[in-house]
Parts: structure tokens; sequence; C-alpha cells
């Protein structure tokens, strides 16, 4: 039995309390309209950007409310947060699979609506760059507080609660960098190699991206750690 529907009572646009609540109408109406279209494909295009910009405004929420608890000495409350905003990173890596769908052709016309337009304005990633800038302070200054190096934490217990806000810290970034290989991998297989974006900026440099870390000290007490338990290192970091 379908059950009749409800009254709406919140406050709001919207025929229905959900269509308020979740303002599905403005929601809906940020999409270009069919005939504002230069390709069918743009609103593929623009839904994958958009969800991304929701997920990585979700995620920079957690990562100050992380941040906070840091702060507080609350390390068990900041690693559940910091374990949810790599959970949303690894959502919109899988949302980048779509668009490899997307014929090169069709983005060759969707580009030229596109201005000057590039990823590097993304306000989702610019503010999570901040947010693990802030984290990676803040969680330097509770191991110092606690008399501890990231390279004592990585001798001691990984049940050790610190060391477990150290391994979320380190799962985060690595989320990144799985974003950025599935972005450059995706990128190069509608655009090509050897071509610039829309910044200008030449396609195959995303891939350096991929190596860059926002909680260093986490990455750089497992190299010494492997430094002083092996022969075989490379004479310094770089070569190859
Ligand atoms: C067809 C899909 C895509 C292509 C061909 C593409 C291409 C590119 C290119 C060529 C750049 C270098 C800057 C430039 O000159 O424009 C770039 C950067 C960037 N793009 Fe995309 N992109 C795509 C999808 C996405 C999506 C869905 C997002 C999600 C927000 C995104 C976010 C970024 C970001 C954040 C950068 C800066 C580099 C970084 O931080 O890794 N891109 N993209």
């Amino acid at each position: 039995m379908v059950a009749s529907s409800l009254p709406a009572v919140l406050p709001g646009v919207g025929a229905t309390d959900y269509a308020r609540y979740m303002r599905t109408n403005e929601l809906l109406a940020l999409q270009k309209e069919p005939t504002q279209w230069v390709h069918p494909d743009e609103l593929l295009f623009q839904i994958v950007h958009q969800s991304s910009e929701l997920w990585l405004k979700l995620t920079r929420s957690l990562l100050s409310r992380a941040l906070a608890h840091v702060g507080a000495g609350q390390v068990g409350a900041a690693e559940l947060l910091v374990d949810r905003a790599a959970e949303a990173l690894r959502l919109i890596t899988e949302h980048l699979r779509i668009l490899r769908s997307l014929p090169p052709a069709h983005f060759a016309v969707i580009r030229r609506a596109l201005g000057n337009g590039s990823g590097f304005e993304s306000p989702g990633w610019r503010l999570l760059r901040s947010a693990t800038t802030e984290l990676d302070i803040a969680f330097s200054r509770l191991l110092s507080s606690s008399r501890l190096t990231a390279a004592d934490l990585y001798q001691g217990q990984p049940s050790d609660p610190l060391y477990r806000l150290a391994e979320a810290l380190v799962e985060f970034d690595e989320r990144i960098a799985l974003w950025r290989a599935e972005h450059y991998t995706v990128a190069t297989r509608v655009i090509g190699q050897g071509v610039l974006g829309t910044r200008r900026t030449p396609v195959d440099s995303l891939s350096a991206l991929i190596n860059h870390r926002r909680f260093p000290t986490l990455w750089e007490a497992r190299t010494a750690l492997t430094q002083a338990s092996s022969q075989c290192v490379y004479p310094s970091r770089g070569q190859a």
C-alpha cells in the first residue's frame, strides 16, 4: 500500500519537505539547460565537477573539525573525522572513472565553452590544501607537546592513539595522491599527452603532482626508518 503524502511543513521553496530541506529546486537549476549546451556531454562534465566540489566542501569541514580536536588533544575524535574525510576523497576518485567514457572529440567541443577555467581554480581543492597545512602544523605541535618525533611514534605501538591518528593522516595523503593519479590518467585519456590544459599547463606536469605530500614529516619518518635499517638505499633522494 502506498502511503498518502503528508503536507509540507518546513519553511522554504518547493512543493515537499524533501525539496525544501534538500533545496532540490536550486540544486537542479545549477546545471546548464539543454538549450545552452555546446554538447550534450556537458551535463556529465558539469555534474562530475559540481558533485566533486560538494564532497570537497564536506572534506574541508571534516578536516576543520578534526583540527579543533587535535588542538584540544582529542586524538580519537580527530582520527574518526580524518577517516571519514579520506572516504570522501575515495568517492570523488571513483567519480572520475565515468569521464573515461567522454569521447575526446566531444570534450574538444566542450572545452571551447570553458573559457580560461581550470581545475587549478577549484575552490574545493584550494581549501583542502590550506586545511591540510593547518592540520600538519597542529599535529606536529601535538607530537612536540608529547615530547615525541614522528620517528619515535613509528617505533611505538600501532595501536597507540597518536600512531593511529598519524596513520589516518597518511591514509588521507595517499587518497590525495590516488585522486591525482586517476585525474592524470583520465585527463590524458580525454585530451592526450603533450598538450596544454585550459590554464596552458602541460597535461603531463599533472603526473609530478602525484608525489606531493601534505604531511611530509610522516613520510620522511618512514624513509628514515628504512635508511636506518637497510644498506640498499639511494645515495640521495630523487636520484633514479
Ligand atoms: C575530462 C576531464 C578532465 C580533464 C581533461 C582535466 C584536465 C586538466 C588539466 C589539463 C589540468 C592542468 C591545468 C590546466 O591547464 O587546465 C587540470 C588540473 C586540475 N584539475 Fe582537471 N581535468 C578533468 C577533470 C577534473 C575534475 C572532475 C576535477 C574535479 C574537481 C578536476 C580538478 C582539477 C584540479 C584540482 C587540477 C589542479 C591540479 C591538481 O591539484 O592535481 N579535473 N585538469
